[in-house]
């Protein structure tokens, strides 16, 4: 069986084209180095619209049948920083550890890091995990998902 994975990019400018999106090819490459079972990707670049957020990660868990999705960016304070409301409105469950734990693991690197609003849920049986938009960021807060997954995986 091929395990999808949706990556979602929430940045306004970057759908714009006003910029490169680096947040998907950071997820891409951590990814690919240790998901080790056969993967492929599913990937959006979006703005940060909260509907448009909504029905992406709607359609990438319910249609495009993903057991896991990353976001990345859209989980700072801004007003137009929506992908955690977003996140919360398609989830059924909240696991509110994987997000402290994240800050956590990320405020000894970075103080900005308290900043981030990012949380993890489930829908259904697809975890979906906010990141914030940074490339080192990713990697910081993937090493802590990472870490945790192949102890809670079976009781998600
Ligand atoms: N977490 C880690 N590990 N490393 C970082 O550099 N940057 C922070 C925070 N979390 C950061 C981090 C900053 S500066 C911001 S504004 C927030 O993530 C939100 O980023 P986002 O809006 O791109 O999601």
């Amino acid at each position: 069986m091929v395990v999808r994975i949706g990556l979602v990019a929430a940045s306004d400018r970057a759908s714009a084209g006003e910029y490169e999106d680096r947040g998907t090819p950071a997820l891409r490459d951590y990814l690919r180095t240790r998901i080790t079972t056969a993967h492929e990707f599913v990937e959006r670049l979006i703005p940060d619209d909260y509907s448009t957020i909504v029905s992406t990660l709607t359609s990438l868990v319910d249609e495009e049948k993903c057991s896991l999705v990353f976001t990345t960016g859209g989980t700072g304070p801004s007003p137009r920083d929506l992908t955690p409301e977003a996140t919360e409105a398609v989830c059924d469950r909240i696991l509110p550890g994987f997000g402290e734990a994240m800050r956590r693991a990320s405020y000894d690197i970075v103080p900005t890091a308290i900043l981030s609003r990012q949380i993890v849920g489930t829908r259904g049986a697809c975890l979906i995990v906010n990141l914030p938009g940074k490339p080192s960021a990713i990697a910081e807060c993937l090493d802590v998902i990472m870490a945790a997954i192949p102890d809670c995986v079976d009781l998600i």
